[in-house]
């Protein structure tokens, strides 16, 4: 331990970090110790580097932009529906896909008490949103009589809970074998000042690294490895919060297969020019999203001939990937994008502080970054009432009230 803490205290120094053991002495000794190993284990240079970061503003004028193009489900005819369907299906049948959900978010606007996938939907049968896409899943095993790997994203402040829930309920039926966890990586919060915060129990604020986290916590848990082993091709990735999403669809896979591309979006129209959501576009000739806050409204408003939206695709997280793409991006980081959030800290007096306005600075990745790594993608248009019932805020829009209609709607439920 005192050589430990010997290492600790020089790394602290050198990064203007000494704070971080002003209440070593009141620790447990089994505190003590988990605080020096993160101590020891933190990238002080990254942080530093990331600190940096938002002091600036992203500038998106220098960036091209155009608009992406996109198939329409509803629109394919009968042969070009049956092509993709058919090469879809093929993989599918042949075990060749796999799907991720991701669920290590925290579901602050929600506030629900747990893991988001443990909310009870409000439905009569009172399935939680875990049940409501475990049904989904089975209908699609039952179907291309198929055992789908499924494998889940956690955080370390959820993975237990996760993990728990579904063994409490008995995996909803799903194939116990055929489910596993891994959990996303971490990163130490920041102040103004680029402090790193403590925790309220003495050791280091860290949060969740993004849904972009996803490809080096794929990696680094061993996932891609056991999906190659599996004979794994393609592989789903999806948020846990959208109700309706049809994770296992054979147009998408079949048009990728098609098209010859290595990853494939399904879009929704965009409610109206200033829907607050991302949108499929080209940044500098590849593949991206551009969020609503980076668009100028000029760029939201423009139509094309027919009076569509030029930026109309909805990215609605419903994304697929081909192995190979994941292999490598996977050995890339992604850049963070810089959140500014309340989180409660320890501070110097060791008292803890719950702040009522944001204080701390917060990295994450963003799935979508990993568009540009090539340079076409599939996208297909789907129809929101069928594929988007997102639970996002507690109430209002994305709400669990919006989704538990659109869910009904869908299923014909009164
Ligand atoms: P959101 O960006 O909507 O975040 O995540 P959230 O955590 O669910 O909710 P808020 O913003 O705190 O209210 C979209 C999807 O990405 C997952 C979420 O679990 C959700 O399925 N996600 C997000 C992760 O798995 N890890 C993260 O670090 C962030």
């Amino acid at each position: 331990m005192e050589e430990k803490l010997l290492a600790a205290k020089q790394m602290l120094q050198k990064y203007g970090q000494e704070h971080l053991l002003n209440s070593f002495n009141s620790l447990s000794k089994e505190k003590q110790s988990n605080l020096l190993d993160e101590i020891l284990t933190t990238n002080f240079k990254q942080m530093q580097e990331l600190y940096e970061t938002t002091k600036t503003k992203a500038d998106f004028h220098n960036v091209k932009l155009e608009p992406i193009a996109h198939i329409t489900k509803a629109e394919l005819s009968a042969e070009e529906l049956e092509k993709y369907t058919s090469l879809g299906e093929n993989a599918i049948q042949s075990g060749k896909l796999a799907v991720v959900t991701m669920a290590g978010g925290q579901g602050t606007r929600l506030g629900h008490n747990g893991p988001k996938g443990t909310y009870d939907l409000g439905l009569d049968s009172h399935k939680s949103i875990f049940e409501i896409l475990c049904d989904t899943m089975k209908e699609a095993c039952e179907k291309y009589n198929v055992t789908i790997p499924w494998y889940f994203m956690t955080s370390d402040a959820n993975n237990e809970d996760t993990i728990q829930f579904f063994k409490d309920h008995n995996y909803f039926g799903y194939p116990k074998e055929a489910i596993s966890f891994f959990i996303q990586g971490k990163l130490p919060m920041i102040d103004t000042e680029g402090k790193i915060l403590l925790d309220e129990d003495g050791t280091i604020k860290q949060a969740a690294d993004g849904h972009g986290g996803i490809f080096e916590a794929m990696r680094k848990n061993g996932v891609i490895y056991d999906m190659k082993e599996k004979g794994i091709e393609w592989v789903y990735i999806g948020g846990v919060d959208n109700v309706l999403a049809k994770m296992v669809d054979p147009v998408l896979t079949g048009l990728a297969i098609s098209q010859g591309t290595l990853m494939a979006g399904k879009s929704v129209v965009k409610a109206n020019p200033h829907e607050r959501v991302g949108v499929f576009c080209k940044k500098d000739n590849r593949p991206n999203v551009i969020e609503y806050t980076e668009i100028s409204d000029e760029l939201a408003e423009s139509t094309d001939e027919k009076g569509e939206l030029l930026y109309g695709e909805s990215h609605i997280l419903c994304n697929q990937f081909h192995l190979s793409a994941l292999e490598q991006i996977s050995q890339n980081k992604l850049p963070y994008h810089v959140a500014f959030k309340k989180a409660s800290y320890l501070n110097e007096k060791g008292e803890v502080v719950n702040p009522t306005e944001p204080n701390a600075y917060k990295f994450e990745a963003f799935l979508f970054d990993a568009f540009s790594t090539v340079d076409e993608m599939s996208i297909l248009r789907v129809k929101r009432e069928e594929e988007f019932a997102p639970v996002k805020n507690a109430e209002g829009v994305d709400s669990p009230e919006t989704a538990r209609a659109l869910y009904k709607a869908f299923y014909h439920i009164n």
